[in-house]
């Protein structure tokens, strides 16, 4: 398995530098929550909303078993709440987390267009708990841990 699995919160910036990640490393670059989509024919906003949370949780936990099976020479950006579901995403490969300041992630989250495709997004106030309950499960699950609030060329450099 020579994966590469990206952690972190919401707006942490797992897409875009796994995207430049994959280039520089000749890796596909695969996104959690697209997959889920195209699995579920629906997007994350429709689950959630027609389902719930649980149901959601439940397809992250299929995909990950999925990926731990299938899926080699990749990055994968995981969902936000990926390392809440699934115990082992080192199954799946080498596992980074990009830890990011709660103040950072909200000024990113602040455009709307960011909130839209992320319903937990949507109240700013319980983001902060749920940021906070969450760090010790991405330390936990990770085996390098990467400053996301350094340049993106910085990050993927040290990744490298
Ligand atoms: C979630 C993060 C989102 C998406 C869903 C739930 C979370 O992914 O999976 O909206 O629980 O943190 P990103 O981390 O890619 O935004």
């Amino acid at each position: 398995m020579n994966n590469l699995v990206l952690i972190g919160f919401m707006g942490s910036g797992k897409g875009t530098i796994g995207r430049i990640l994959a280039r520089k490393t000749g890796r596909f670059f695969l996104d959690a929550d697209a997959l889920i989509e195209s699995f579920a024919n629906r997007s994350i906003a429709e689950i959630f909303s027609s389902d719930g949370e649980k149901t959601f949780r439940d397809e992250e936990r299929s995909l990950a078993a999925w990926l731990a099976q299938s899926v080699n020479n990749a990055v994968i950006a995981a969902g936000g709440g990926m390392p809440t579901v699934c115990d082992n995403l080192r199954a799946i490969g080498e596992v980074i987390y990009l830890k990011c300041d709660f103040d950072v992630i909200l000024t990113r989250l602040k455009c709307d267009s960011e909130r839209e495709k992320r319903p937990l997004a949507a109240s700013i106030e319980t983001l902060s708990d749920r940021f906070n309950a969450r760090q010790i499960l991405y330390e936990r699950a990770a085996d390098r841990v990467i400053d996301a609030t350094q340049s993106v060329e910085a990050i993927v450099k040290e990744i490298v």
